[in-house]
């Protein structure tokens, strides 16, 4: 682990500050961003030290008078939530918001992919983010006050074949956030956990990590942008809402589609992560290769 301190600490300030995981990303970028704009102070943590750099210098010029500290961690490791808080406390930074987003996908037969891979994303998608959630909450239940954004996904919603750890992983991020807040709310706390469930999201560098440069989600309508999935759930923040389904109408539609049966939700997937140019709703439904899904 190494760290890039850029600025001064915020100990003696009451300035507040949000920690980014994957904050050198395409949507920790921009969620880093609209904080900046609104005189946050921002801990980037991410396994990319030069991309981390290239996002400060950027962010820096977005407000002069803030502080921006670095610290380059692979959150696979398994002590690693611990060696991030371990960096917050040594400083005696209070940290206000907590954005769980660092993550990557696994694409493919669950059989052909590389194991160590998937159980790295499991490593990183519930215990990391498990961590980190425990470590920050206790001091956000102290100060009665803080928020923490756990980045899901859409396929939290449903079984996902040829996606399945990944929905899975991300299945327990929506679960487990929306329960956490429903116990805080009636523990009569002011923390609040919003979860974060993007459609495909074309401009970041997930797709081309997973291997899913060319499968239907990528090229839908339905699919989004970086600045749209931060600027929703920004906008959700002080509501009521614990989730969060970043796109103009997106939010109604999946209610709409929820009512389907497990079965024709799983067969709308699989023909969206297959290759081409956008969703077919005949051969959603007539889908002949889905032999395996209809008990
Ligand atoms: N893009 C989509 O379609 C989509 C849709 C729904 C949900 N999401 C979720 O949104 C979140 C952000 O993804 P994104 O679209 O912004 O993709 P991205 O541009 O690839 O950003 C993800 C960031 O997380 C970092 N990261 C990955 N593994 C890490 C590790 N072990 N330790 C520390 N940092 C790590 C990545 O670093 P490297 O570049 O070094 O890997 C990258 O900077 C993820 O949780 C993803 O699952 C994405």
């Amino acid at each position: 682990m190494t760290t890039d301190n850029m600025a001064d600490e915020n100990t003696e300030t009451c300035r507040k500050t949000v920690l980014i995981t994957g904050g050198a990303g395409g949507i920790g970028q921009e969620f880093a961003k609209l904080f900046a704009r609104d005189g946050y102070d921002l801990l980037l943590v991410d396994r990319a030290k030069e991309e981390l750099k290239h996002v400060r210098d950027s962010l820096q010029a977005i407000n002069l008078n803030m502080s921006i500290l670095l610290l380059e961690q692979d959150l696979t490791e398994p002590d690693s939530a611990e060696k991030v808080h371990a960096f917050t406390s040594e400083r005696g930074l209070h940290i206000d918001v907590l954005i769980n987003c660092a993550g990557f996908g696994s694409f493919g037969f669950v059989n052909d992919i590389d194991v160590e891979k998937e159980l790295d994303m499991l490593q990183l998608h519930v215990i990391t983010l498990y961590r980190m959630t425990r470590l920050y909450l206790k001091e956000m239940i102290r100060h009665n006050e803080g928020t923490i954004i756990n980045v899901s996904s859409i396929s939290a919603f449903q079984p996902n074949p040829y996606f399945a750890t990944y929905g899975a992983s991300k299945s327990f991020v929506l679960n487990f956030s929306r329960a956490l807040n429903y116990e805080l709310k009636e523990k009569g706390t002011n923390v609040k956990v919003l979860a974060v469930c993007p459609t495909a999201v074309k401009d970041t560098g997930f797709k081309a990590a997973a291997g899913m440069e060319h499968t239907r989600a990528f090229h839908s309508w339905m699919s989004v942008n970086a600045k749209v999935v931060a600027r929703d759930t920004y906008n959700a923040l002080g509501s009521d809402r614990d989730v969060v389904i970043p796109g103009r109408g997106l939010g109604l539609l999946h209610r709409v589609v929820s009512f389907l049966p497990v079965k024709w939700l799983m067969r709308i997937s699989r023909c969206e992560l297959k290759e081409g140019s956008g969703i077919r709703l005949k051969e959603t439904f007539i889908c002949s290769h889905d032999k395996g899904t209809d008990q």
